[in-house]
């Protein structure tokens, strides 16, 4: 590389936006990072202002090349990242949102879902063909329920003056012009969590969109997750500078994590937790509850694909307990109020608070909070939510190993829930398995910009990222098999609590 030494990452996350400047050693150098609006209009509904994302990501931009006392021309290249099927729906002549971005959590879309599977089919009506069953997840029922809903929106979308994009492409549009000449692109692992794109073409299925009444030309281009779109816009803080990596939060956290080879698996621990399972070459349906994915594909080479566990609610609820309850006044004190503790206290937390994802997909729950006695306090309830995630993570790895028909032998973890080592011994005791963290916990954003890098030479391929990574820490199963059976069995009671509770009466 001639004179730019730096790669920038755009990490448009559900609580905030990061961008962080990586050298070529796949070292953090700076970062900028700030939280947007969680709007909640109803019980159920999740959304975000995308003008609000996009002021956020050109602020963290500015931050984070200030911090590390760079301009754009240090940069060689920029990585974008974000989370994954939050819907944008705007319009290319003003540049403007239609309505707010529905957010992946967001569960208004139960009865379309519904609709949909009443064609035929039921909710596994598109799964053959898309990976995915039908749930409230994904972005594509989202877009349709803007276009039924926003007045106007269907005649403007009919003309073409709409656009759709997961925030990747929101933020990559406005990044490389907007309505001046901006690139309307996504990647094959965002494109792959619409419901809209054939697992084996990499294309769009003119068929589903029909279902959905979705014209096919508001949808962004499908391109590899590694190569050059476009070019920062003029003006901005990045003139010239290529834009020349996308990838879903999870797919960049699972490239991050050098997760190169058939059954190489990370979970990253964040508002929800995803564990990926790279499964090479071609899409293995699954028998289990998982989703069929995109892993990544690197430029013109044949595309990667993965097997995906997604829970709904972990880190989520560290932030209820803090901003709902108000029983910590940060994350990171759950830790020290769950060690005022021996155990749970019979206490058993289900935050089914978007339904169930893997491996139960069932929209019809709703959380719970079981096993209560006056004994109960609330350092049981903080140990109780902790738990949750581990045992979340424990349903998730028995799927993976029945579909795959190998089991792991270690996990490795990233995300911000990793600094809890409480949670991280608990895990390994759970899942019986090491749990291992790397030196960088900021894989997500790193994963963007490996892919970014290795478009325009920076990194010339994989190797770099295997050669970069770096073991932190390890924690071993220390809890006797019987005690974790018991504890595994009870948690699996507790979920069917959480079943049926949504009917005609309760959204
Ligand atoms: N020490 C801790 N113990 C437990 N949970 C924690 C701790 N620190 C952070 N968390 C939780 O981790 C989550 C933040 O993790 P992370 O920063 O990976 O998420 P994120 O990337 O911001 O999420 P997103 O990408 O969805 O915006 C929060 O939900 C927070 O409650
Ligand atoms: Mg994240």
């Amino acid at each position: 590389m001639p004179d730019t030494k730096y790669v920038l990452a755009i990490d448009q996350g559900t609580t905030s936006s990061r961008a962080i400047v990586f050298d070529h050693g796949g070292q953090i150098v700076a970062t900028g990072q700030k939280e947007h609006e969680q709007i909640f209009p109803r019980a159920g509904w999740v959304e975000h202002d995308p003008e609000e994302i996009w002021t956020n990501v050109r602020e963290v931009v500015g931050l984070a090349l200030t911090r590390a006392n760079l301009t754009h021309r240090d940069i060689a290249a920029v990585g974008i990242t974000n989370q994954r099927e939050t819907a944008v729906v705007w319009d290319r002549t003003t540049g403007k949102p239609v309505y707010n971005a529905i957010v992946w959590q967001d569960t208004r879309t139960a009865k379309i879902a519904e609709e949909l599977g009443a064609l035929g089919g039921g909710a596994e009506r598109y799964k053959d063909r898309v990976g995915l069953p039908l749930a409230t997840y994904f972005s594509g029922p989202k877009v349709k329920w803007i276009l039924d809903n926003v007045d106007g929106a269907r005649a403007k979308a009919e003309s073409g003056d709409l656009a759709f994009g997961n925030t990747d492409a929101w933020v990559l549009w406005n990044m490389t012009g907007g309505v001046d000449g901006g690139v309307h692109v996504t990647d094959v692992t965002n494109a792959s969590r619409t419901m809209l794109m054939n697992l084996d073409t990499l294309s769009w299925n003119e068929e589903i969109a029909g279902d959905m009444g979705i014209p096919v030309s508001m949808l962004p281009e499908i391109r590899s997750s590694s190569e050059v779109y476009g070019s920062g816009r003029e003006g901005g803080l990045l003139p010239g500078v290529p834009i020349s990596g996308i990838l879903g939060d999870q797919q960049a956290a699972t490239f991050g994590q050098a997760c190169f080879e058939v059954g190489h698996a990370k979970n990253t621990y964040g508002t929800g937790n995803f564990m990926l399972l790279n499964t090479g070459t071609s899409p293995i349906p699954s028998k289990n509850g998982l989703l069929t994915t995109l892993c990544y594909k690197i430029g013109d080479a044949p595309a990667v694909y993965a097997l995906e566990g997604s829970i709904a609610v972990t880190g989520s609820l560290v932030q209820w307990l803090r901003d709902n309850l108000g029983i910590i006044s940060s994350a990171p004190e759950i830790e020290e109020l769950a060690k005022t503790v021996e155990d749970n206290g019979g206490a058993y937390f289900v935050p089914a608070f978007s339904g169930l994802f893997a491996p139960y997909w069932r929209s019809d729950a709703r959380g719970a909070l079981v096993g209560l006695t006056r004994y109960v306090n609330k350092g049981h309830i903080a140990r109780a939510a902790l738990e949750a995630t581990a045992f979340q993570t424990r349903e998730v790895l028995d799927a993976m190993n029945a579909d795959s028909g190998v089991d792991l032998t270690e996990l490795k973890v990233d995300g911000g829930m990793v600094q809890d080592e409480t949670l991280m011994q608990f895990q390994a005791d759970i899942l019986g398995v090491p749990v291992i963290r790397p030196k960088v916990a900021e894989t997500t954003a790193l994963g963007a910009a490996y892919a970014a890098g290795i478009a325009v030479g920076y990194w010339s391929g994989e190797q770099d990222v295997i050669d970069n990574w770096a073991e932190d820490k390890r924690w071993s199963p220390a809890l006797e098999s019987g005690e974790r059976d018991r504890q595994y069995r009870l948690w699996k009671k507790a979920v069917t609590k959480t079943f049926d509770w949504v009917d005609d009466d309760v959204s």
